[in-house]
């Protein structure tokens, strides 16, 4: 027997599980060592030897003809190596590139802008000083054309075509298209089953709702080098990518280059949130400028670059309509969305999901019948449509759901608890078939909504607020009991580009008892090398500590789908677990030759194989490590090494109750967040210190979204407010204090049980806050108030009601 093992002889089995640090333990998280000394290493850190910058010239308009483009004159200022214009790309055929969602997007404006700030052409130059003097100077010439803002006006008979590249191209909507500007027509559920519930119905509420158009703000923007090595013909691209395979291969397709000659590297990267998932023209600029030049290119967004031109989220024009009877008991939904997704189709989502997983509309609710339709159009917008903090569209259907059961509940007089208490889902139904065609895997929404009422004392403030009303004062009282989708995906109808949403994990163990796991998903900044460490600390035996976690090099990864959606725990962690797995298998094979007996006599005993009723008789992790290198059976392969593919059979469906309090000044409309409490179950808890600050995190997105947040654009096309000046992101000065709590209802199909959690207080905090706020006004007979709810807002309500003065 070994000396470590006569060391930690004496050690409890519970001493030696809490010395891995594993599944369930709050660990701090490795990656701030570097991150709170200032020591990350982002893109804008990359330095290469020999490296230019290239930036855009910018459309001012809206929608405009080129009529020339005349880059003399920047050519002269001094530094101001190259202009490129998309003439320059059209040998290379890379003046247009595919989009994520089957349309394609103007690298460099071909003939005609689409939108304000779109690329027009791209200047490099020595360094970024000189690229800016340069842009100033080359001179386009506009024709200026009509603008399409408002996505009904688009689909009028006499409306302007907005792409004429595609106008008889079908392909771009994966489907029949009733009008050059519109994309898709998506459609879920029973239409006649729903039509029937509504000719029956006791009752029947209909509302129209505007999630606004937000973007997604992460502290670093959006950017990239790339360096094309001309000797060797091989690219490395080093981005803010949530997904550096799907950009390899991207690179690949579009560049025809082999991909085995791309390396892509993500480095540290600061907040995604969905932002940094699909591809941008700067990529492919500073990649043909790299090729060109034979030197490096970096491209770093300016903030107004990054709100006014990367990928925005929601947009969703929606109206909804509710049968229930006359006790409030939900028995038919209608859903119709209009999305705007401006000038190019680049949604980010499973190729199979036009609306992303917008048929999650039924909520935590058992529906019995359902019918959603969904209607993409262009405008002259930035493109996008991407998953802000979400998973694919839950987030406009849980605002739609989560408001649309107030509404109800003011119509049949019951209490905004209540109906939800009447019409959960309940626990035994699980595993349930919802209307609309998902899975859900587990939950338990009445035991969660009623910890949540008794949290807050609910009863007690439904008094309050009786008394403040009676006074004349506002207080709302806001609950959101969402359901999340998430964990793209399975393979039979989750894809990107025709791969399958699979995620991978390897691990190797070193010889003295330590070990390395690179996995296809990239951190943003959720603590994934802490986490991925602790659950395969678990698995292994091996100390988090002494495992390494790396993920984002693809040179060194094996093949995974990224990092959105909240992928990370239910695909992600699921591999890592099953690659633990397997680690496990093969060295219970060394153990039972290093003690000479067969394994059936082993079992796994926290960090070691013990003989089954000699406790005594062990081998340890660590031993095993190196008898992997050592002191092998006949026949048995040398290493400890192994790499696991997952594909998940199903989503999973983590879910919330949150319940917000807030106080409203009927003279400013100042709204005033008194208590914001936030229950999550996420299944298996693997750092409940992470998951406590990925709530925190999602709340005060909400909280944004639902205060403040919007891109707004003017009649002609002009984005107001893509600033930080004028787009809100609340400091810890605006910021509400979140009490957060949890259940704990595990997930059957996971192989730990766990669920993803980061998203869900973005999903779930933004309906809770805009109920909150409209229930202050709910015995005035407002059903709805549109977000965001700026003080400005709040106070029209008011004066339309007469109660300002
Ligand atoms: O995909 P993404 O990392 O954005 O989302 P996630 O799966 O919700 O995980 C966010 C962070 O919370 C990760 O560090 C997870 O390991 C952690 N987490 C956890 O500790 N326990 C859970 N049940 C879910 C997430």
């Amino acid at each position: 027997m070994s000396e470590t093992q006569t060391e930690t002889q004496t050690e409890t089995a519970a001493e030696r599980e809490a010395a891995l640090g594993g599944i369930g333990c709050d660990k701090q998280r490795k990656e701030d060592a570097r991150f709170i000394r200032g020591q990350g290493n982002y893109v804008d850190d990359i330095k290469l030897p020999n490296m230019v910058f290239g930036d855009f010239v910018r459309s001012p308009h809206a929608h405009a003809r080129i009529k020339s483009i005349d880059a003399e004159k920047a050519k002269a200022v001094p530094g101001v190596i190259a202009v490129l214009t998309a003439d320059d790309l059209k040998p290379l055929n890379l003046h247009w590139m595919p989009t994520l969602a089957g349309d394609t997007q103007a690298v460099l404006a071909d003939e005609k802008v689409h939108f304000q700030n779109q690329e027009v052409a791209f200047v490099i130059a020595e360094d970024r000083y000189a690229a800016a003097d340069g842009i100033q100077l080359v001179e386009v010439e506009y024709e200026e054309l009509p603008v399409l803002i408002d996505p009904k006006a688009a689909l009028e008979d006499d409306a302007p075509i907005l792409r004429e590249d595609v106008k008889d191209n079908d392909e771009v909507g994966q489907g029949p298209r009733r009008h050059p500007n519109h994309i898709f027509n998506w459609q879920s559920g029973d239409k006649d089953a729903t039509d029937r519930a509504f000719d029956g119905a006791a009752v029947t509420v209909m509302e129209e709702m505007f999630y606004q158009r937000v973007h997604p703000a992460p502290i670093e923007t959006c950017g990239c080098v790339a360096s094309m090595d001309p000797v060797g013909g091989r690219l490395t691209l080093y981005g803010t990518f949530q997904a550096p395979h799907v950009v390899r291969t991207v690179v690949s397709l579009i560049s025809g280059l082999a991909e085995s000659n791309i390396r892509v590297v993500s480095p540290d990267v600061g907040g995604g949130f969905g932002n940094k998932v699909g591809p941008y023209p700067g990529y492919v600029c500073a990649v043909v400028g790299s090729i060109v030049l034979g030197r490096p290119v970096k491209w770093i967004e300016s903030r107004i670059d990054n709100i006014s031109t990367t990928a925005f989220a929601r947009d969703y024009h929606m109206s909804c309509e509710l049968a229930a009877d006359k006790d409030g008991r939900i028995t038919g939904l209608r859903a119709n969305v209009l999305a705007d997704h401006g000038a190019f189709n680049t949604h980010a989502q499973p190729m199979k999901w036009p609306a992303g997983f917008f048929n999650i509309v039924t909520g935590s609710y058992d529906i019995p019948a359902a019918h959603v339709t969904v209607d993409g159009v262009y405008t002259n917008k930035a493109p996008g449509g991407v998953a802000y903090r979400c998973s694919f569209r839950v987030a406009e259907a849980a605002y739609l759901i989560e408001r649309m059961l107030d509404v109800l509940a003011q119509k049949v007089g019951v209490d905004k608890a209540e109906i939800r208490l009447r019409n959960f889902i309940k626990a035994e139904q699980f595993p349930y078939q919802s209307c609309l065609g998902w899975e859900y895997d587990s939950g338990d929404y009445t035991t969660a909504l009623k910890q949540a009422m008794a949290a807050v004392g609910y009863d007690d403030l439904r008094k309050e607020q009786a008394e403040k009303r009676a006074r004349g004062e506002l207080m709302g009282i806001g609950i959101a009991t969402f359901t999340e989708i998430v964990g793209a995906g399975p393979s039979r109808n989750c894809d990107i580009l025709g791969i399958k949403m699979f995620e991978s994990c390897e691990i190797r163990v070193h010889p003295t008892g330590s070990a390395i796991a690179r996995l296809g998903t990239k951190s943003t900044g959720q603590g994934h090398e802490t986490t991925y460490a602790q659950i395969i600390a678990s698995e292994i035996g091996i100390p988090s500590d002494l495992i390494t976690v790396e993920e984002g090099d693809t040179d060194t990864a094996p093949y995974g789908l990224g990092t959105y959606g909240s992928r990370t725990t239910p695909v992600g962690a699921a591999a890592a677990v099953r690659a633990g797995r397997k680690i496990r298998e093969k060295a219970k094979k060394i153990a039972a030759h290093m003690l000479e007996v067969s394994e059936s006599d082993l079992e796994w005993d926290v960090d070691r194989f013990t003989v089954k009723g000699v406790p005594d008789l062990s081998a340890t992790m660590k031993d095993i490590a190196m008898a992997a290198y050592s002191n092998l059976p006949e026949g048995l392969e040398p290493g400890l090494e192994v790499v696991d593919y997952y594909d998940p059979p199903n989503m999973t469906y983590p879910f919330g109750a949150y319940i917000c309090v807030v106080d409203i000044d009927r003279h400013t409309g100042e709204v005033s967040v008194r208590k914001f409490y936030a229950l999550d179950d996420c299944g298996t808890r693997i750092n409940p210190m992470i998951i406590e600050g990925q709530v925190h995190g999602g709340l005060t997105e909400a909280f944004a979204i639902a205060m403040g947040q919007e891109i707004v654009y003017d009649e002609i096309g002009n984005v107001l407010g893509a600033s930080l000046l004028d787009y809100f992101l609340p400091t810890a000065v605006e910021t509400p204090h979140w009490e957060t709590d949890f259940t704990v209802t595990p997930s059957p199909h996971h192989p730990i049980g766990a669920k993803g959690v980061g998203e869900s207080p973005n999903v779930g905090g933004v309906p809770a806050l805009s109920n909150a706020i409209v229930d202050a006004f709910a015995h005035l007979d407002v059903t709805h108030m549109p977000m965001p709810h700026t003080a400005w807002r709040v106070w029209q309500t008011c004066h339309e009601l007469g109660i300002d003065k």
